[in-house]
């Protein structure tokens, strides 16, 4: 790859910026100024900017114990999801799928188009599952209402899912779709409120127990072969 390729890929900067400033100097490889643009590197290469090194891996993959308050988008807010990592992920990365901007739990980020797709699309859709409080109790009419598919306000219909009650109020749903606000969507259609939503698994793959709200981590191997398998 060309230097200012990588530099590119690994910072999100446009070509021409990651050009100019290989020209001016402020790019080492191991070490040494390296001013020629097109001169060779792989990721075995230390490459620095302005004295960062830069992660030259060609994808990433995080998952992000989403706090309430914060909001799934690539803009640059205040509330961004991606305002809690390091500057130098925040070009690269993006949600895959969206949480409400009051959802907590799992969320996952990456920079690779194709492994967002297979999660996402509604032909390969993998479940997610959300922890749900109610504001008012949960009956079993209703839970078989909505595991069979209901029809939302807009005439909407969902696919059947999967719906076990954890208490009087709240319930565990696995859903293999992802309408916009369909949690709440929901359960609005059987008269009801949710007071409270946590995603807590997304194709099979959980939240880490060890990351606090707004806490991340990347994703091991194994864990992204087994949603790229989803
Ligand atoms: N369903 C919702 O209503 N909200 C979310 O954030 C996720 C699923």
């Amino acid at each position: 790859m060309r230097l200012d390729a990588a530099c590119a890929m690994a910072t999100g900067k446009g070509r021409k910026e990651c050009r100019d400033a290989v020209r001016k100097g402020f790019v080492t490889v191991d070490g040494a100024v390296v001013k020629k643009a097109d001169t060779p590197v792989t990721r075995d290469n230390t490459v620095c900017l302005a004295g960062e090194t830069l992660d030259l891996r060609e994808h990433l993959y995080f998952m992000l114990h989403k706090p309430a308050g914060t909001v799934c988008t690539t803009e640059d807010t205040e509330e961004s999801v991606l305002r809690l990592f390091p500057e130098k992920y925040r070009k690269r990365l993006f949600c895959v799928g969206r949480l409400d901007k009051d959802t907590t739990g799992l969320l996952l980020l990456t920079d690779d188009g194709d492994f967002d797709h297979r999660l996402m699309s509604p032909k390969h859709h993998a479940p997610k599952e959300y922890a749900v409080t109610l504001a008012r109790p949960l009956s079993d009419t209703d839970c078989l209402t909505l595991e069979g598919g209901i029809t939302l306000e807009n005439g909407e219909k969902t696919q059947p899912c999967q719906v076990t009650k954890t208490g009087d109020a709240s319930c565990r749903i696995v859903l293999r779709e992802g309408k916009y606000h369909q949690v709440k969507r929901m359960l609005a259609a059987v008269s009801n409120r949710v007071t409270a939503l946590h995603r807590c698994s997304v194709g099979g793959l959980p939240l880490d127990p060890l990351l606090a709200a707004g806490q991340y981590r990347e994703l091991t191997p194994e864990e992204i072969a087994l949603l790229s398998e989803t």
